[in-house]
């Protein structure tokens, strides 16, 4: 599978990467280390983001509105936005694999497995379900980003694949969900560390994630087959998720297990810490501990 996108270095608070043809300079607070490649390759970047003096982009109008890159057989488009962000974490990589496997072995002849992607952004987690064989329910409070989704899904040639696409606030949502009686098959869910709902609802995970779980739970099928929780706050650590996750299945017979999630690039390049996860499955086979 082709991946476009590639670590190239970090260090001293920052990270450089390759995205397709461009090379970008970004913040990246966790890299306190000190860089490997030079300064002058870092100033070669294409162009680069800074928070510092309010955040703002360098050579901006070197990079098109639009460009197209594949990560892991996915098509993502990407856009510089003024938050620094291009529409892809590339750290997400390891939870699309497990994502596709997850629901290839929750499918059946006669059944496509029901999945629902809470605080879904672009999509690759809908994506790697609906690839799949999965009819996916994708969930943002962002109008722009289940547009930007949308568009990533006509990308892969899967915007005629079953995905529901909702723009609402997550715990709304899930409330309504519940009373409707709706039941999915595996849960995915990446809250932000703080985030508004479609009407400006607050969401501050270390106060409303326990409650998020809680909700998903009630949401599950009898047996369900997966559930998928990761987070970028600094302070949460894959077993604080590993914890969260147990609270909320331990009802549940099957395996979990907790990861760190990494950027990583060529053999020899230092791998970013860059978030973390948590991973239940029905499967009775133990996992290893960094999934
Ligand atoms: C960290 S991003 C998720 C990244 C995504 N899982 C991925 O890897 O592509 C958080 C997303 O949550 C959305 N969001 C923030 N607050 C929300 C809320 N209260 N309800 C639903 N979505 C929310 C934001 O619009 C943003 O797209």
């Amino acid at each position: 599978m082709t991946d476009e996108y590639a670590l190239l270095d970090s260090g001293n608070g920052r990270k450089l990467e390759r995205f397709g043809r461009f090379v970008l300079a970004r913040p990246c607070a966790q890299a306190i280390w000190r860089p490997s490649l030079s300064q002058a390759e870092w100033e070669a970047a294409d162009a680069s983001f800074d928070r510092e003096d309010g955040h703002r982009w360098r050579s901006r109008e070197r990079l098109p509105d639009q460009w197209e890159i594949e990560v892991d057989g996915l098509r993502f488009r990407l856009s510089s936005t003024d938050f620094g962000h291009l529409g892809i974490f590339p750290e997400q990589r390891v939870c699309w694999r497990w994502i596709g496997e997850a629901v290839k072995s929750a499918a059946h002849p006669d059944c496509h497995p029901r999945v629902l992607n809470l605080f879904a952004y672009s999509g690759g987690a809908t994506l790697a379900a609906a690839r799949a064989g999965a009819e996916v329910c994708h969930l943002d409070a962002s109008a722009g980003m289940v547009q930007w989704a949308r568009g990533n899904a006509a990308a892969n040639a899967l915007d005629q694949a079953p995905i529901r696409w909702i723009v609402d606030d997550a715990h709304k949502f899930l409330t309504r969900e519940i009373r409707r009686g709706r039941r999915y098959d595996g849960i995915i869910l990446d809250p932000p560390s703080f985030g508004r709902g479609a009407k400006g609802e607050v969401y501050k995970i270390e106060d409303d994630l326990p409650e998020t779980l809680a909700s998903c739970r009630q949401l599950l099928t009898d047996r369900p087959a997966f559930f998928l929780l990761s987070a970028h706050t600094p302070g949460i650590t894959p077993v604080v998720l590993e914890n969260l996750a147990s609270d909320a299945l331990r009802d549940l017979p099957g395996t979990l297990s907790s990861g760190e999630m990494l950027l990583t690039g060529a053999p020899g390049v230092r791998p970013v810490p860059s978030g973390c996860m948590a991973a239940w499955t029905a499967r009775a086979t133990p996992r290893s501990r960094d999934g």
